[in-house]
């Protein structure tokens, strides 16, 4: 790759990414679906209206830009040579329910304003940006993630087409009600060949960094996630006049699932699971629940750790069936394989963050990122950046600083100016 004679003025980078960054954020946290509160879930007006805003910054910013067939919001700081491969700079726009303002959007901006501040300069790269906000990663509407970056990536699961929200609407029906076609999501996948790497800014959504004083630190892995739906099934009756011994109460068998599900995650470090929606389906104050719905999520930070677990959970559901007299149904919504951030890229990065004056800290991350689909495509990196409040995140009380986020801008600044030299 040829080098730029110099980096000139944009590794000198005056301006302050981190104030701009926060305002943005602030901007796009105003369109929600609740009065109160932060949710932009897949395709809802505020969803939409978000789009439509990052779009339009990033035209302002001087991209040549588009929202493809799924939503996704792309802005491109073309290469002169029109050979030139791309590296994709990204991260989502969608929310989980009551959420804070960083969590994805904040891997958005920061590729925005990098980008921006590049084509100000006019400092071209040997290589394509493409700075993309994903339009699905959280899975809330049709329990079902990464919508936007497995089309990108050309892994797209088809059948999630037919899934229904719980309104009743296909993914299909609600993406042609926002004039989306169906039809045109194989033509968004990205061939490898035209790739030279992705990179994702994220919030760490944990405690390390906080605690260990850094402002920024490298991925090494990200782990993978096995998500089901589980129903059981037992008989409704009068809450007065059922013997104990007659009863097969699905809640109470949901909350022996829910109990097994904690104390086995416990057994082995970085094992975690969580059961984060229980509904008694049709349930009142005086009727023994006949019927209810829980949730499994499910992840370690390497696959073999989180698969024994699952298969144990199994074999518990189906004792605590034979033994309540209850039937318990259990489905996979979601099963992601762990990945390893590309060694180069964490080298590239980590080299950044030392010329910012932070010390290079590498650490896995336990959520899961729009980055793991692009792996086997091309190298992947993620830069994490601290969360205040003890690192709480799926929030309202997520929290970053405007000091931190320039650091982010910097570090990704200084990576892509590195990559074009390499
Ligand atoms: O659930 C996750 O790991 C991510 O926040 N989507
Ligand atoms: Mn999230
Ligand atoms: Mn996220």
């Amino acid at each position: 790759m040829t080098a730029q004679t110099n980096r000139g003025g944009a590794a000198d980078a005056n301006v302050a990414f981190g104030p701009r960054i926060m305002e943005l954020a602030d901007r796009l946290a105003r369109w929600s679906e609740t009065a109160a509160g932060l949710t932009c879930t897949f395709l809802s007006p505020a969803h939409r209206s978000v789009a439509v805003q990052l779009c339009d910054w990033m035209r302002e910013a001087g991209l040549i830009t588009e929202i493809d067939a799924i939503g996704n919001v792309i802005g491109r700081y073309p290469a002169d040579d029109p050979q030139a491969r791309t590296l994709i700079l990204a991260s989502h726009y969608d929310t989980v329910r009551n959420a804070g303002k960083y969590d994805g959007r904040l891997g958005v901006l920061v590729a925005l304003v990098v980008a921006e501040h590049l084509r100000k300069l006019h400092h071209k790269l040997p290589f394509n940006v493409d700075v993309v906000a994903f339009s699905e990663e959280e899975g809330v509407r049709f329990s079902a993630s990464f919508l936007g970056s497995s089309a990108m990536a050309g892994r797209f699961k088809f059948d999630l087409l037919e899934r229904r929200d719980a309104a009743g609407e296909t993914l299909a029906q609600v993406m042609r009600e926002a004039d989306l076609d169906p039809k045109k999501i194989p033509q968004l996948a990205r061939k490898p060949a035209d790739l030279l790497g992705y990179l994702e800014v994220h919030i760490e959504q944990g405690p390390v960094l906080l605690e260990e004083g850094l402002p920024v630190g490298i991925v090494s892995a990200i782990a993978g996630a096995v998500r089901r739906a589980v129903t059981i099934t037992g008989t409704a009756g009068h809450a007065g006049t059922v013997p104990m011994v007659r009863r097969h109460d699905a809640a109470a068998a949901a909350a022996e699932i829910v109990l097994f599900v904690e104390r086995r995650c416990g057994e082995a470090p970085g094992l975690v699971g969580t059961v984060g929606q229980l509904m008694v389906s049709g349930g009142a104050i005086n009727i023994i629940p006949g019927r209810c719905e829980l949730t499994l999520d499910i992840r370690a930070a390497n696959d073999v750790t989180r698969d024994a677990a699952v298969s144990d959970i199994a074999v518990e559901m189906e004792r605590i069936a034979a033994r309540r007299g209850v039937a318990i149904e259990s489905r996979e919504l979601q099963r992601t394989a762990s990945v390893a951030c590309s060694p180069r890229l964490q080298q590239v990065l980590a080299d950044a963050v030392a010329s910012a004056g932070v010390k290079p800290r590498h650490l896995p991350s336990g959520a899961g990122h729009d980055a793991m689909m692009f792996d086997g495509l091309t190298e992947i990196g993620m830069l994490f950046v601290r969360c205040g409040n003890g690192g709480v995140s799926h929030s309202p009380r997520e929290i970053i600083t405007a000091e931190d986020a320039d650091v982010a801008g910097r570090v990704i600044l200084a990576t892509l100016l590195r990559l074009a030299e390499t």
